[in-house]
């Protein structure tokens, strides 16, 4: 059963009639959404519930995920509906049913799901009830689902992130039929709100505010996986968050490849900074985080909102991805180096405490030692608080992967050694101002290597390990940062 649309399909429900008509007992679903979906939802809940009698045990799932955050809440929705279905949630090696959600912004994120498929197969030929579905954004690329489809034949089930709302119709679609389901769509319109979300932390959570990307940095896959910029209503996203408040959310991180530019295609102009105030005046939300920020579209409006915030966290990201104005301009990015500078001294001028990180590419296309020193340069000014440093990876069907002079290998990792000490020399500098101070902390879990301590993160994104217990997970404690380790703390709760 498969379905390969080329074409735009905006009206979501009616856009798959093959699927419809093959599924048994699905003539009566609703064609509304989200109603057709909660309707797929029962059907799985009912085999679920017969495959618990024939197997002795509830079938247990596990969502695998990779990428950004965007990718990281598309999960919990896959895992939310899992659970209403009457999975179980496990450890991938036991689970019955695999999804992997899938990234494809570098080559690596790529390399790593074909990876792990090789050790599915192994594990499905041992147990031939498991079923394996794949996801996200790498399943938007025609050739890799071509390749899945040719060399990876035991997958049950590929759908891509037009469509993630209708996974419960699709699986149901799988568990009525025979071999493997395909749906995948060019692109869509559709914003299905109101399915359900199983969350990785109680106390926080990630809201989608946007979908989609609209500016086409030369080297990005993203706008061509994840289709165009579509924000959500403020009624929807404020609804959404006082449910969250009322679930015991304390923190949430508003979502979006480009915050900056949210509200632009709503019917009534509403800009981020505005949607920011109505956020927090949600009750019961003590932080509010957002991701990520384009610096061309920053406004003044913005810097004020978060400047006169009890609420909004002393952290931006806020990408440059090179120094140098030549390189920004044939990456598309509509600022210069000294409009990004100017940018960072605004910040700082109206938030001193604010801390700043970013993401920088090195060895993009034509990129000389010179440009390489403008990066440098602005390293060395901007002085971030943390930077994610990235090997420019090439990906089909973008502007830059067309690019001629390609800047061999050595050459790149020898200026991606000297950008990350840099980096990390600088930001092992600035992490330390906050030493001696008291700052409040949302304790975040147990940590990892001490269970005598819990972990925590401060207001501007850093973390603290501090002596605590588990009944402070979820709390906002305040804590004395007696010591700086680098890039994160040791502390005490005062
Ligand atoms: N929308 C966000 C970024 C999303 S992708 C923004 O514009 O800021 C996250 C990061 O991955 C980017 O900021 C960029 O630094 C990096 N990235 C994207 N495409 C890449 C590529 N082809 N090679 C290397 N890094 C890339
Ligand atoms: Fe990619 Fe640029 Fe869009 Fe970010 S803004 S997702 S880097 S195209
Ligand atoms: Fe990756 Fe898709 Fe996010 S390509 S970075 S998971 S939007």
């Amino acid at each position: 059963m498969e379905n390969y649309t080329d074409d735009m399909m905006p009206d979501a429900a009616y856009s798959d009639p093959d699927l419809k008509r093959n599924l048994p007992g699905a003539e009566d679903a609703p064609l509304q959404e989200p109603d057709r979906q909660y309707y797929f939802i029962e059907k799985c809940r009912q085999w679920a519930e017969r495959f618990a009698v024939e197997h002795g045990q509830c079938p247990r799932s596990c969502v695998v995920n990779y990428g950004c955050q965007m990718n990281a809440r598309d999960s919990e929705k896959l895992a939310g509906i899992l659970d209403q279905m009457g999975f179980e949630k496990s450890a991938e090696e036991e689970a019955d049913f695999v999804i992997m959600n899938t990234c494809t912004v570098r080559e690596n994120a790529n390399l790593k799901v074909y990876g792990r498929l090789g050790v599915l197969k192994a594990r499905k030929q041992k147990n031939p009830h498991m079923l394996i579905a794949l996801c996200g954004c790498m399943m938007q690329e025609p050739k890799v689902v071509e390749k899945i489809k040719k060399s990876y034949r035991f997958v049950d089930l590929i759908f891509g992130t037009h469509n993630i709302y209708r996974f419960a119709e699709l699986l149901y679609a799988r568990l009525s039929g025979d071999g493997m389901v395909v749906d995948i769509w060019k692109d869509t319109d559709k914003i299905v709100e109101n399915l359900p979300a199983d969350r990785k932390y109680f106390f926080k959570s990630g809201v989608n505010i946007m979908f989609g990307c609209n500016n086409f940095c030369s080297y990005c896959i993203v706008p061509y996986v994840r289709g165009r910029e579509r924000s959500r209503r403020p009624l929807e996203i404020l609804r959404e968050i006082e449910n969250l408040a009322a679930d015991g959310v304390v923190e949430v991180m508003l979502l979006g490849q480009n915050v900056n530019s949210y509200g632009k295609n709503l019917d009534t102009l509403v800009s981020f900074a505005e949607l920011l105030r109505q956020v927090e005046a949600v009750p019961g939300i003590s932080r509010i985080r957002f991701m990520t920020s384009h610096p061309k579209d920053l406004s003044d409006e913005l810097i004020q909102t978060m400047a006169n915030s009890e609420k909004i966290c002393r952290h931006m990201h806020l990408p440059l991805q090179s120094g140098s104005s030549r390189l920004l301009k044939i990456m598309n990015r509509h600022y210069t180096k000294e409009q990004y500078l100017a940018l960072v001294d605004k910040l700082r001028a109206v938030m001193p405490d604010i801390s700043l990180t970013t993401d920088i590419i090195v060895g993009f296309p034509g990129e000389t030692e010179e440009d390489f020193q403008e990066t440098l340069d602005v390293v060395r000014k901007a002085r971030f608080d943390s930077a994610f440093t990235f090997i420019y990876s090439r990906r089909t069907g973008t502007p830059a992967a067309a690019m001629e002079d390609q800047v061999p290998e050595d050459v790149v990792k020898d200026r991606f050694d000297r950008l990350l000490a840099e980096v990390q020399e600088i930001a092992k500098k600035t992490c330390a101002r906050l030493e001696g101070q008291t700052q409040p902390v949302l304790v975040e879990e147990i940590n990892a290597q001490d269970a005598r301590l819990v972990t925590g993160r401060l207001s501007n994104n850093l973390l603290v390990h501090f002596p605590g217990d588990a009944s402070l997970i979820g709390k906002i404690v305040d804590v004395e940062l007696t010591q700086c380790r680098g890039f994160y703390y040791l502390g005490n709760q005062r």
